[in-house]
């Protein structure tokens, strides 16, 4: 794990920022690259998401991601040494069988680089909650749509729509925040209901197709930079169109190999031998000798 960078977000300081008028900013990342893109972006808090499933792994839903898998795109994130908050979620079964399980899995997190982590569900997860916060480790909650739910709940929907609903998800809010959670996602729920949850706990919500009244908002990287075009939620903003311009870079590329215009003269090396190596830190990187 790398060592620790001064000024680094931790969760007291989130916790803190409750109620203090400038809302939370967390984005999504699963590598060194999109660590550096959101940290240098001053986001506050980065979260390792088990969306890596879908995004980077391909799969259909988050439920095939592994803790070790998760621990490795935590690691790589966190060679970014990023000042933001990096969180990351501990994937489904690898918080539900029993609390001890729960702890050695979330260490596996925080030995990988997470400085907290993240668990789906609310009053009936309370005793693992316990046991991961007894273990020192601050937990973020996550309620509302919880995609790991996708087959119990029949599949990805607005949730909290029932008043009943609408009551019980007040009181797991509650429940997790009083339980120590130091910050709770909010995702795919009324604003209404949003705004009655972060009115209601003591400690930041942070929404995601949850409204304007959250303490904070997250986006999946990929979406907000149009790095994944296939999937459109209502709430999301695109604010690129990566996958287009990436897409008609490597056309451009095969276009110029294609005519023969990659690579000139000046892009490639004289002639006889000087022992001169590659100066650019890595194999076809852009600074050569
Ligand atoms: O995995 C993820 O990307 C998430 C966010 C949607 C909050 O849990």
């Amino acid at each position: 794990m790398p060592a620790s960078r001064t000024g680094t977000i931790t969760a007291p300081a989130v916790q803190a920022r409750k109620g203090n008028g400038e809302p939370l900013v967390m984005v999504t990342a699963y590598d060194a690259p999109s660590a550096r893109i959101a940290d240098e972006a001053g986001v506050d808090l980065i979260l390792v998401g088990d969306s890596v499933a879908m995004v980077v792994l391909g799969h259909e839903d988050t439920l095939q991601v592994t803790v070790e898998e998760m621990a490795h795109h935590t690691a790589a994130a966190a060679r970014a040494r990023p000042r933001a908050m990096l969180v990351a979620d501990l994937p489904w079964l690898s918080y539900h069988l029993s609390p001890p399980e729960t702890v050695r899995n979330a260490a596996a997190l925080v030995r990988a680089g997470a400085r907290a982590v993240k668990l789906e569900g609310g009053r009936k997860r309370l005793p693992m909650v316990s046991a991961v916060l007894d273990a020192e480790i601050p937990v973020m909650g996550h309620l509302g749509l919880t995609p790991q739910s996708l087959h119990a709940m029949g599949g990805y929907k607005v949730q909290g729509r029932e008043r009943a609903a609408a009551a019980a998800l007040v009181d797991d809010a509650v429940a997790l925040a009083d339980a120590g959670c130091f910050c709770i996602v909010l995702e795919a729920i009324p604003s209404t209901l949003a705004r009655e949850i972060t009115e209601a706990v003591a400690v930041p919500t942070i929404g995601i197709g949850a409204g304007p009244w959250c303490d904070g908002q997250v986006l999946v990287f990929h979406d907000l930079l149009g790095l994944e075009d296939r999937i459109t939620a209502t709430f999301v903003r695109r604010y690129a169109s990566i996958k287009a311009d990436a897409v008609a870079a490597v056309a451009e590329f095969a276009r110029d190999v294609r005519a023969r215009r990659f690579p000139t003269e000046a892009e490639s090396y004289g002639g006889g031998h000087t022992g001169a190596g590659l100066s650019g830190s890595r194999r076809g990187g852009s600074k050569t000798a």
